[in-house]
Protein backbone atom coordinates (compact mmCIF):
# COMPACT_ATOMS: atom_id res chain seq x y z
CA UNK A 1 0.00 0.00 0.00
CA UNK A 2 1.32 3.40 -0.65
CA UNK A 3 1.34 4.26 2.92
CA UNK A 4 3.61 1.34 3.77
CA UNK A 5 6.61 2.76 5.78
CA UNK A 6 5.06 6.04 6.27
CA UNK A 7 3.77 7.88 8.89
CA UNK A 8 0.13 8.15 8.86
CA UNK A 9 -1.97 10.77 9.89
CA UNK A 10 -5.64 9.88 10.98
CA UNK A 11 -8.87 10.47 13.52
CA UNK A 12 -8.56 8.87 17.09
CA UNK A 13 -10.11 9.52 20.27
CA UNK A 14 -7.74 10.20 22.68
CA UNK A 15 -8.64 10.26 26.79
CA UNK A 16 -6.55 12.78 27.65
CA UNK A 17 -7.04 12.39 31.58
CA UNK A 18 -9.23 10.24 34.11
CA UNK A 19 -13.14 11.27 34.22
CA UNK A 20 -13.32 13.55 31.06
CA UNK A 21 -15.48 12.82 27.99
CA UNK A 22 -12.77 11.14 24.56
CA UNK A 23 -11.61 14.00 22.41
CA UNK A 24 -11.51 12.90 18.68
CA UNK A 25 -8.56 14.29 17.33
CA UNK A 26 -5.69 13.82 14.66
CA UNK A 27 -3.34 11.61 15.39
CA UNK A 28 0.06 10.38 13.82
CA UNK A 29 0.56 6.57 13.76
CA UNK A 30 3.99 5.52 12.93
CA UNK A 31 5.24 2.56 11.04
CA UNK A 32 4.95 -1.06 12.33
CA UNK A 33 8.52 -1.79 13.70
CA UNK A 34 9.66 -6.00 13.62
CA UNK A 35 6.96 -8.18 14.02
CA UNK A 36 4.20 -5.89 13.64
CA UNK A 37 0.95 -5.28 12.01
CA UNK A 38 -0.67 -1.65 11.29
CA UNK A 39 -4.46 -1.93 10.77
CA UNK A 40 -6.61 0.27 9.31
CA UNK A 41 -9.48 -0.18 11.85
CA UNK A 42 -12.98 -0.31 10.09
CA UNK A 43 -15.32 -1.02 13.27
CA UNK A 44 -15.66 -0.87 16.85
CA UNK A 45 -17.96 -1.47 19.71
CA UNK A 46 -18.25 0.34 22.90
CA UNK A 47 -17.47 -2.09 26.02
CA UNK A 48 -17.91 -1.29 29.39
CA UNK A 49 -14.37 -2.14 29.99
CA UNK A 50 -14.01 1.23 27.86
CA UNK A 51 -15.91 3.48 30.49
CA UNK A 52 -14.44 1.51 33.24
CA UNK A 53 -10.59 3.14 31.33
CA UNK A 54 -12.22 6.73 30.86
CA UNK A 55 -13.23 6.39 34.73
CA UNK A 56 -9.55 5.47 35.47
CA UNK A 57 -10.73 2.57 37.46
CA UNK A 58 -9.28 -0.27 35.40
CA UNK A 59 -5.70 -1.31 36.58
CA UNK A 60 -2.14 -0.53 35.02
CA UNK A 61 -3.61 2.15 32.10
CA UNK A 62 -1.91 5.03 31.44
CA UNK A 63 -3.11 8.52 30.19
CA UNK A 64 -3.22 10.34 27.81
CA UNK A 65 -4.12 6.78 26.17
CA UNK A 66 -6.60 5.67 22.94
CA UNK A 67 -8.84 3.01 23.81
CA UNK A 68 -11.23 0.43 22.43
CA UNK A 69 -10.43 -3.33 22.42
CA UNK A 70 -13.18 -4.84 20.35
CA UNK A 71 -12.30 -3.58 16.50
CA UNK A 72 -12.11 -4.97 13.19
CA UNK A 73 -9.97 -3.99 10.11
CA UNK A 74 -8.24 -4.45 7.22
CA UNK A 75 -3.72 -5.03 7.29
CA UNK A 76 -2.16 -1.74 5.97
CA UNK A 77 1.40 -2.84 6.50
CA UNK A 78 3.65 -5.27 8.30
CA UNK A 79 6.91 -4.76 9.88
CA UNK A 80 9.90 -7.10 9.37
CA UNK A 81 9.33 -10.93 10.16
CA UNK A 82 5.50 -10.89 9.95
CA UNK A 83 4.66 -14.19 8.29
CA UNK A 84 0.48 -14.84 9.37
CA UNK A 85 -0.97 -11.75 7.77
CA UNK A 86 -0.45 -10.03 4.54
CA UNK A 87 -1.91 -5.89 3.24
CA UNK A 88 -5.58 -6.29 3.01
CA UNK A 89 -6.20 -9.27 5.04
CA UNK A 90 -9.08 -8.75 7.27
CA UNK A 91 -8.31 -9.04 10.64
CA UNK A 92 -9.39 -8.59 14.82
CA UNK A 93 -6.93 -6.99 16.90
CA UNK A 94 -6.90 -8.97 20.15
CA UNK A 95 -6.91 -7.54 23.59
CA UNK A 96 -5.44 -10.90 24.95
CA UNK A 97 -2.49 -12.36 22.93
CA UNK A 98 -1.47 -15.80 22.19
CA UNK A 99 2.51 -15.53 21.67
CA UNK A 100 2.00 -19.53 21.55
CA UNK A 101 5.28 -19.94 23.50
CA UNK A 102 4.94 -19.10 26.68
CA UNK A 103 3.34 -21.85 29.39
CA UNK A 104 0.12 -21.18 29.78
CA UNK A 105 -0.25 -21.17 25.61
CA UNK A 106 1.29 -24.31 25.68
CA UNK A 107 -0.80 -25.39 28.16
CA UNK A 108 -4.81 -26.97 26.24
CA UNK A 109 -6.83 -26.01 29.23
CA UNK A 110 -5.48 -22.70 29.60
CA UNK A 111 -5.88 -19.35 27.35
CA UNK A 112 -4.30 -16.81 29.42
CA UNK A 113 -1.16 -16.03 27.93
CA UNK A 114 1.53 -14.50 29.92
CA UNK A 115 2.16 -11.58 27.23
CA UNK A 116 -1.69 -10.14 28.93
CA UNK A 117 -1.95 -6.52 30.65
CA UNK A 118 -2.39 -8.21 34.10
CA UNK A 119 1.63 -10.05 33.52
CA UNK A 120 2.72 -6.82 32.38
CA UNK A 121 1.09 -3.96 31.15
CA UNK A 122 -0.06 -3.38 27.14
CA UNK A 123 0.24 0.31 27.17
CA UNK A 124 3.81 0.83 25.27
CA UNK A 125 4.71 -2.37 22.65
CA UNK A 126 6.77 -4.79 23.42
CA UNK A 127 9.94 -2.97 22.54
CA UNK A 128 8.52 0.19 25.57
CA UNK A 129 8.03 2.43 22.67
CA UNK A 130 4.37 3.94 21.45
CA UNK A 131 3.41 4.44 18.11
CA UNK A 132 1.18 7.10 18.68
CA UNK A 133 1.66 11.03 18.81
CA UNK A 134 -0.97 13.81 18.76
CA UNK A 135 -0.13 17.17 19.56
CA UNK A 136 3.74 16.89 19.51
CA UNK A 137 2.70 14.07 22.50
CA UNK A 138 3.73 10.19 22.88
CA UNK A 139 -0.24 8.49 23.30
CA UNK A 140 -0.21 5.19 25.23
CA UNK A 141 -1.48 2.44 23.43
CA UNK A 142 -4.42 0.53 25.17
CA UNK A 143 -4.41 -3.18 25.79
CA UNK A 144 -2.16 -2.85 22.88
CA UNK A 145 -5.00 -2.68 20.54
CA UNK A 146 -6.59 0.90 20.66
CA UNK A 147 -9.15 0.26 18.52
CA UNK A 148 -10.62 3.68 18.79
CA UNK A 149 -8.00 4.72 16.19
CA UNK A 150 -8.34 4.64 12.31
CA UNK A 151 -5.26 3.22 12.22
CA UNK A 152 -3.51 0.84 15.22
CA UNK A 153 -0.15 -1.01 15.35
CA UNK A 154 -0.37 -4.54 17.47
CA UNK A 155 2.14 -7.19 17.97
CA UNK A 156 1.33 -9.92 15.15
CA UNK A 157 0.77 -12.44 17.79
CA UNK A 158 -1.74 -10.21 19.05
CA UNK A 159 -3.49 -10.10 15.32
CA UNK A 160 -6.18 -12.80 14.29
CA UNK A 161 -6.77 -13.34 10.39
CA UNK A 162 -10.49 -13.94 9.78
CA UNK A 163 -12.51 -15.04 6.90
CA UNK A 164 -12.45 -12.42 3.83
CA UNK A 165 -16.42 -12.98 3.98
CA UNK A 166 -17.01 -11.46 7.47
CA UNK A 167 -18.62 -8.58 7.69
CA UNK A 168 -16.15 -6.21 9.91
CA UNK A 169 -19.28 -3.78 10.83
CA UNK A 170 -20.95 -7.01 12.50
CA UNK A 171 -18.00 -9.69 14.08
CA UNK A 172 -15.97 -6.53 15.29
CA UNK A 173 -17.85 -7.84 18.62
CA UNK A 174 -15.90 -10.98 18.45
CA UNK A 175 -12.52 -8.83 20.29
CA UNK A 176 -14.20 -9.03 22.91
CA UNK A 177 -17.88 -8.85 24.49
CA UNK A 178 -19.50 -11.49 22.06
CA UNK A 179 -16.53 -14.39 22.80
CA UNK A 180 -16.20 -13.25 26.52
CA UNK A 181 -19.84 -13.60 27.20
CA UNK A 182 -20.20 -16.66 24.85
CA UNK A 183 -17.01 -18.59 25.83
CA UNK A 184 -17.85 -18.22 29.57
CA UNK A 185 -21.00 -20.45 29.02
CA UNK A 186 -19.08 -22.74 26.91
CA UNK A 187 -15.67 -23.05 27.65
CA UNK A 188 -15.33 -21.84 31.71
CA UNK A 189 -18.59 -23.53 32.50
CA UNK A 190 -19.05 -25.82 29.87
CA UNK A 191 -22.49 -25.73 30.31
CA UNK A 192 -24.37 -29.11 30.11
CA UNK A 193 -27.76 -29.82 28.06
CA UNK A 194 -30.44 -29.97 30.29
CA UNK A 195 -28.94 -27.98 32.99
CA UNK A 196 -30.20 -24.39 34.74
CA UNK A 197 -28.36 -21.22 34.71
CA UNK A 198 -28.55 -17.91 35.63
CA UNK A 199 -26.85 -15.01 33.83
CA UNK A 200 -26.28 -11.36 35.83
CA UNK A 201 -26.31 -8.19 33.80
CA UNK A 202 -28.04 -8.37 30.46
CA UNK A 203 -25.25 -5.84 28.69
CA UNK A 204 -23.57 -6.90 25.34
CA UNK A 205 -21.44 -9.77 27.74
CA UNK A 206 -24.17 -11.20 29.70
CA UNK A 207 -26.40 -11.79 27.01
CA UNK A 208 -23.76 -13.42 25.03
CA UNK A 209 -23.57 -15.77 28.08
CA UNK A 210 -27.18 -16.51 27.70
CA UNK A 211 -26.50 -16.98 23.82
CA UNK A 212 -23.73 -19.78 24.94
CA UNK A 213 -25.76 -21.44 27.62
CA UNK A 214 -28.89 -21.79 24.81
CA UNK A 215 -26.48 -23.20 22.49
CA UNK A 216 -25.06 -25.68 25.14
CA UNK A 217 -28.57 -27.00 25.91
CA UNK A 218 -29.40 -25.43 29.02
CA UNK A 219 -32.90 -26.02 30.02
CA UNK A 220 -33.80 -22.87 32.03
CA UNK A 221 -31.90 -19.65 31.62
CA UNK A 222 -32.64 -17.01 34.49
CA UNK A 223 -31.87 -13.37 33.34
CA UNK A 224 -31.11 -10.91 35.86
CA UNK A 225 -30.96 -6.96 35.57
CA UNK A 226 -32.25 -3.72 37.28
CA UNK A 227 -33.22 -2.53 33.80
CA UNK A 228 -36.24 -4.14 32.85
CA UNK A 229 -36.08 -2.50 28.68
CA UNK A 230 -33.15 -5.81 28.62
CA UNK A 231 -35.76 -8.58 29.11
CA UNK A 232 -37.06 -8.31 25.77
CA UNK A 233 -33.74 -8.91 24.06
CA UNK A 234 -32.62 -11.55 26.92
CA UNK A 235 -35.91 -13.77 26.17
CA UNK A 236 -35.28 -13.11 21.90
CA UNK A 237 -31.59 -14.81 22.88
CA UNK A 238 -33.09 -17.61 24.96
CA UNK A 239 -33.62 -16.46 28.86
CA UNK A 240 -36.45 -18.65 29.95
CA UNK A 241 -36.92 -16.31 33.14
CA UNK A 242 -36.20 -12.52 33.12
CA UNK A 243 -36.21 -11.31 36.91
CA UNK A 244 -35.33 -7.24 37.94
CA UNK A 245 -33.71 -7.57 42.26
CA UNK A 246 -35.55 -4.69 42.59
CA UNK A 247 -39.26 -6.24 42.33
CA UNK A 248 -38.36 -8.26 45.53
CA UNK A 249 -37.82 -7.53 48.96
CA UNK A 250 -35.26 -10.88 50.14
CA UNK A 251 -32.26 -10.90 48.55
CA UNK A 252 -32.21 -12.21 44.62
CA UNK A 253 -30.08 -14.95 45.49
CA UNK A 254 -33.14 -16.72 47.72
CA UNK A 255 -35.10 -15.71 45.30
CA UNK A 256 -33.58 -17.77 42.61
CA UNK A 257 -32.61 -20.55 44.67
CA UNK A 258 -36.73 -21.09 45.63
CA UNK A 259 -37.39 -20.45 41.94
CA UNK A 260 -34.90 -24.35 41.19
CA UNK A 261 -35.47 -25.53 44.41
CA UNK A 262 -31.24 -25.40 45.19
CA UNK A 263 -30.13 -23.20 42.94
CA UNK A 264 -28.86 -23.11 39.71
CA UNK A 265 -26.23 -25.58 38.37
CA UNK A 266 -24.58 -22.66 36.56
CA UNK A 267 -24.27 -18.44 37.41
CA UNK A 268 -22.22 -15.85 35.32
CA UNK A 269 -22.00 -12.04 36.72
CA UNK A 270 -21.13 -9.93 33.94
CA UNK A 271 -22.10 -6.71 35.74
CA UNK A 272 -18.75 -5.82 37.78
CA UNK A 273 -20.46 -5.24 40.98
CA UNK A 274 -19.35 -6.81 44.32
CA UNK A 275 -22.70 -7.49 45.76
CA UNK A 276 -23.97 -9.02 42.57
CA UNK A 277 -20.87 -11.16 42.61
CA UNK A 278 -21.74 -12.87 46.06
CA UNK A 279 -25.59 -13.06 44.88
CA UNK A 280 -24.08 -14.93 41.75
CA UNK A 281 -21.95 -17.62 43.82
CA UNK A 282 -25.15 -17.66 46.16
CA UNK A 283 -27.04 -18.40 43.69
CA UNK A 284 -25.60 -21.54 42.46
CA UNK A 285 -26.46 -24.87 43.93
CA UNK A 286 -24.07 -25.63 47.02
CA UNK A 287 -23.13 -28.95 46.00
CA UNK A 288 -22.46 -28.89 42.24
CA UNK A 289 -23.13 -25.18 41.48
CA UNK A 290 -20.57 -23.71 39.15
CA UNK A 291 -20.21 -19.39 39.45
CA UNK A 292 -18.00 -17.58 36.91
CA UNK A 293 -17.16 -14.04 37.67
CA UNK A 294 -16.86 -11.91 34.39
CA UNK A 295 -17.30 -8.76 35.38
CA UNK A 296 -14.21 -6.62 36.37
CA UNK A 297 -14.37 -4.89 39.76
CA UNK A 298 -12.97 -1.59 39.99
CA UNK A 299 -9.26 -1.41 39.66
CA UNK A 300 -7.96 -1.61 43.66
CA UNK A 301 -11.21 -3.41 45.13
CA UNK A 302 -11.45 -6.50 47.27
CA UNK A 303 -13.95 -8.89 48.01
CA UNK A 304 -14.90 -10.90 51.10
CA UNK A 305 -17.19 -13.78 51.22
CA UNK A 306 -18.27 -16.17 53.65
CA UNK A 307 -16.42 -19.38 53.10
CA UNK A 308 -19.34 -21.64 53.85
CA UNK A 309 -20.59 -20.87 50.28
CA UNK A 310 -17.43 -22.35 48.80
CA UNK A 311 -16.90 -25.33 51.27
CA UNK A 312 -20.30 -26.72 50.57
CA UNK A 313 -18.80 -27.81 47.51
CA UNK A 314 -19.73 -24.59 45.09
CA UNK A 315 -16.58 -23.64 42.31
CA UNK A 316 -15.81 -20.17 42.02
CA UNK A 317 -13.91 -19.19 38.53
CA UNK A 318 -12.79 -16.39 36.09
CA UNK A 319 -12.56 -15.84 33.00
CA UNK A 320 -10.88 -13.71 30.31
CA UNK A 321 -11.87 -13.66 27.05
CA UNK A 322 -14.41 -16.35 27.35
CA UNK A 323 -11.17 -18.90 27.72
CA UNK A 324 -10.84 -18.79 23.65
CA UNK A 325 -7.03 -19.13 22.89
CA UNK A 326 -7.30 -15.95 20.77
CA UNK A 327 -5.36 -15.81 17.71
CA UNK A 328 -6.65 -19.95 17.21
CA UNK A 329 -10.52 -19.50 18.26
CA UNK A 330 -11.53 -16.22 17.32
CA UNK A 331 -11.50 -17.09 13.56
CA UNK A 332 -13.14 -20.42 14.10
CA UNK A 333 -15.84 -18.13 15.56
CA UNK A 334 -16.34 -15.99 12.90
CA UNK A 335 -16.50 -19.26 10.72
CA UNK A 336 -19.79 -20.52 12.84
CA UNK A 337 -20.72 -16.93 12.57
CA UNK A 338 -20.68 -17.07 8.80
CA UNK A 339 -22.61 -20.58 8.73
CA UNK A 340 -25.49 -18.53 11.10
CA UNK A 341 -24.86 -20.96 13.90
CA UNK A 342 -25.45 -17.57 16.43
CA UNK A 343 -26.93 -14.65 15.51
CA UNK A 344 -24.36 -12.00 17.42
CA UNK A 345 -25.82 -8.80 14.95
CA UNK A 346 -29.03 -9.02 17.81
CA UNK A 347 -26.78 -7.99 20.20
CA UNK A 348 -26.00 -4.61 17.93
CA UNK A 349 -28.61 -1.64 18.81
CA UNK A 350 -26.92 1.39 17.33
CA UNK A 351 -24.61 1.65 14.64
CA UNK A 352 -22.95 5.41 14.70
CA UNK A 353 -20.34 7.35 12.76
CA UNK A 354 -16.53 7.14 14.79
CA UNK A 355 -17.45 11.01 15.36
CA UNK A 356 -20.23 10.24 17.56
CA UNK A 357 -18.10 8.25 20.21
CA UNK A 358 -19.06 10.02 23.29
CA UNK A 359 -22.77 9.62 22.21
CA UNK A 360 -22.55 5.67 22.37
CA UNK A 361 -21.15 5.69 25.90
CA UNK A 362 -24.11 8.34 26.37
CA UNK A 363 -26.10 4.97 25.35
CA UNK A 364 -24.39 2.31 27.06
CA UNK A 365 -24.41 4.73 30.78
CA UNK A 366 -28.08 5.47 29.98
CA UNK A 367 -28.97 1.66 29.70
CA UNK A 368 -30.29 2.22 26.24
CA UNK A 369 -28.02 0.52 24.26
CA UNK A 370 -26.34 -3.40 24.51
CA UNK A 371 -23.66 -2.62 21.75
CA UNK A 372 -23.05 0.67 19.95
CA UNK A 373 -20.71 -0.04 16.86
CA UNK A 374 -18.69 2.81 15.34
CA UNK A 375 -17.68 3.03 11.53
CA UNK A 376 -14.57 4.93 10.85
N1 LIG B 1 -28.04 -5.93 39.36
C1 LIG B 1 -28.40 -6.44 38.14
N2 LIG B 1 -28.01 -5.90 36.98
C2 LIG B 1 -27.25 -4.79 37.02
C3 LIG B 1 -26.84 -4.19 38.25
C4 LIG B 1 -27.29 -4.82 39.45
N3 LIG B 1 -26.97 -4.32 40.64
N4 LIG B 1 -26.11 -3.10 37.96
C5 LIG B 1 -26.03 -3.02 36.62
N5 LIG B 1 -26.72 -4.03 36.05
C6 LIG B 1 -26.89 -4.32 34.61
C7 LIG B 1 -27.10 -3.08 33.76
O1 LIG B 1 -28.46 -2.67 33.80
C8 LIG B 1 -26.67 -3.58 32.39
O2 LIG B 1 -27.75 -4.13 31.65
O3 LIG B 1 -25.69 -4.90 34.12
C9 LIG B 1 -25.65 -4.68 32.70
C10 LIG B 1 -24.22 -4.34 32.30
O4 LIG B 1 -24.17 -4.21 30.93
P1 LIG B 1 -23.21 -3.18 30.14
O5 LIG B 1 -23.08 -1.92 30.92
O6 LIG B 1 -23.70 -3.13 28.74
O7 LIG B 1 -21.77 -3.91 30.24
P2 LIG B 1 -21.03 -5.01 29.33
O8 LIG B 1 -20.29 -4.34 28.21
O9 LIG B 1 -21.97 -6.12 29.01
O10 LIG B 1 -19.91 -5.52 30.35
C11 LIG B 1 -20.27 -6.12 31.57
O11 LIG B 1 -18.18 -7.29 31.77
O12 LIG B 1 -16.24 -7.08 30.52
C12 LIG B 1 -16.89 -6.72 31.68
O13 LIG B 1 -15.96 -4.56 32.22
C13 LIG B 1 -17.09 -5.23 31.76
O14 LIG B 1 -17.64 -5.31 34.03
C14 LIG B 1 -18.19 -5.16 32.74
C15 LIG B 1 -19.05 -6.40 32.42
ZN1 LIG C 1 1.53 -16.92 25.45
ZN1 LIG D 1 -14.47 -5.65 26.62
Amino acid sequence: MATAGKVIKCKAAVAWAPGKPLSVEEVEVAPPKAGEVRIKIVATGICHSDDHVLKGSLPNVEFPVIPGHEGAGIVESTGEGVTSVKPGDKVIPLCLAQCGECSYCRNPESNFCQKSHISGPQNLLPDKTSRFTCKGKQIYHFLWVSTFSEYTVVPEYAVAKIDAAAPLDKVCLFGCGFSTGYGAAINTAKVKPGSTCAVFGLGGVGLSAVMGCKAAGAARIIAVDINKDKFAKAKELGATDCINPRDFKKPIQEVITEMTGQGVDYSFEAIGHRDTMIAALASCNMNTGLCVMIGELDSGSEISIDPTLLLTGRTWKGTMLGGWKSRECIPKLVASYLEKKFNSDLLITHTLPFAKVNEGFELLRAGKSIRSVLLF
